[in-house]
């Protein structure tokens, strides 16, 4: 089978994905904007061969040379795990006459008004919501909501752009900060924790499933500088304080007609127990989920997804062994890496739960952590215990400090 991978080299999980495709014997046919030379090794090593184009964002230019590839070498599918690029495949499986997600599909998972409206009719428990355009309809669409409110552009990423609003005086500060974002929702605030549900799917089947908790939830974690947000992935997804959740997360897959790759959704639990749907993606989770996943269950769900998209199953026994936690760390002061404090004594505490430690090394500049969670570094740890690995896990939120200057 030649399979046809969008942005092979990224995000940083990509060239993972790409072997997995190869490992699953897939020819795999890389379009990306980069120069072959500048690949990753990874990537290079797992494509069968490589369709520079000038821009991944032009999509009719992207079409016209596919097509002219086309002929020579047949396309089976087209796949892409990179969010900004889920319509463009479609549009390609569209023009190529192939199987696979259509671009009807793709725009109702990256138009969050769209994709409510769909699961709405489905009887999917959705936030109230509008989609508005102008600071008049936002105002009038609040007074029909009611507060408190969230505005967040209809495709964002990030809780970029994203501001929860408690009144009209504090809606009206908000508004001229997303006036360049041309369309907006305006959502029912949802109290309670959030959580994931992220499938592997193959027909419409999900061959596995995860649910991983946000601590503490993504738009605090981006707000506030001196957090550790962790991830953290649920050994036992299976407990009845989630039913809602699984249950929420299946009947939206359902709806949305979703059939071969990974899904990752994320939703509320609210205090009196009801799930309530936030957002999904075709796609897997960003910022190292994928990886904490696989430390949970001893899987490569790099090769696992592949699996499923070009044999339709999932062979890899998944034994649900630990929770694994990743902790991202954001340093103190600007500038570039200084210091590193506690982490020695961490490690001779912890370090048998300890599978990574990706840190910045002094003398490396800061990241910018509004734009990437990733921040300054992070550390992932498994127990097979909650209780226990949320210790370890705040242990260094708190105990693990970098200091910039
Ligand atoms: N209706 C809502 N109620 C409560 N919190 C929300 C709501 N919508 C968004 N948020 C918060 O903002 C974050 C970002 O919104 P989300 O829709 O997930 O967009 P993004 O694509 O930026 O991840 C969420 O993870 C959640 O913490
Ligand atoms: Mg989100």
């Amino acid at each position: 089978m030649r399979v046809l991978m969008l942005a092979p080299a990224f995000p940083n999980e990509m060239p993972f994905f790409a072997r997995g495709l190869a490992s699953v014997g897939a020819r795999v046919v890389g379009v990306g904007d980069q120069p072959v030379a500048a690949l990753p090794a990874m990537t290079r090593e797992a494509l069968a061969d490589y369709l520079q184009v000038p821009s991944l964002f032009d999509d009719d230019a992207v079409l016209a040379q596919v097509r002219r590839y086309a002929p020579g070498s047949p396309i089976d599918r087209v796949e892409t795990l990179w969010e900004p690029l889920v319509v463009l495949a479609a549009r390609l499986r569209e023009g190529l006459g192939l199987p696979g997600m259509t671009v009807g599909q793709a725009v109702t998972f990256r138009d969050k008004e769209r994709m409510k409206q769909v699961l709405e009719q489905a009887g999917v428990r959705v936030p109230r919501h509008s989609r508005e355009s102008t600071a008049r309809g936002c105002l009038e669409a609040a007074e029909r909501i009611g507060y408190p409110l969230v505005v967040k552009p209809i495709a964002g990423a990030g809780s970029a752009d994203t501001y929860k609003v408690a009144n009209r005086a504090e809606l009206e500060g908000v508004l001229p900060m997303v006036r360049h974002v041309p369309v907006v929702s305006v959502e029912e605030f949802i109290a309670g924790e959030e959580y994931t549900f992220d499938t592997v799917c193959a027909g419409g089947r999900i061959l596995y499933y995860n649910v991983s908790w946000y601590r503490p939830k993504p738009l605090i974690a981006r707000t506030v500088e001196w957090i550790s947000p962790q991830t953290v992935t649920l050994r036992d997804p299976d407990v009845e304080s989630l039913a809602a959740g699984r249950a929420l997360g299946r009947a939206v897959i359902d709806a949305l007609g979703y059939r071969d790759g990974f899904t990752h959704m994320e939703w509320f639990l609210t205090p009196g127990g009801e799930a309530v749907f936030g957002e999904i993606g075709a796609r897997p989770p960003g910022a190292r989920s994928v990886e904490i996943m696989n430390y949970a269950c001893d899987v490569d769900l790099f090769a696992g997804w592949a699996e499923a998209v070009v044999h339709g199953r999932l062979s890899q026994p998944v034994e649900r062994r630990y929770n694994s936690a990743i902790i991202f760390k954001r340093a103190h002061g600007r500038g570039r890496i200084r210091h590193i404090a506690g982490l020695e004594s961490l490690l001779s505490r912890f370090g048998q739960h300890v599978v990574s430690v990706e840190l910045l090394p002094p003398g490396a500049p800061r990241r910018n952590w509004k734009n990437t969670l990733l921040s300054d570094g992070w550390i992932i740890v498994r127990h097979p215990h909650l209780p226990t690995l949320l210790h370890i896990a705040d242990s260094f939120g708190t105990d693990l400090q970098i200091y910039a200057e």
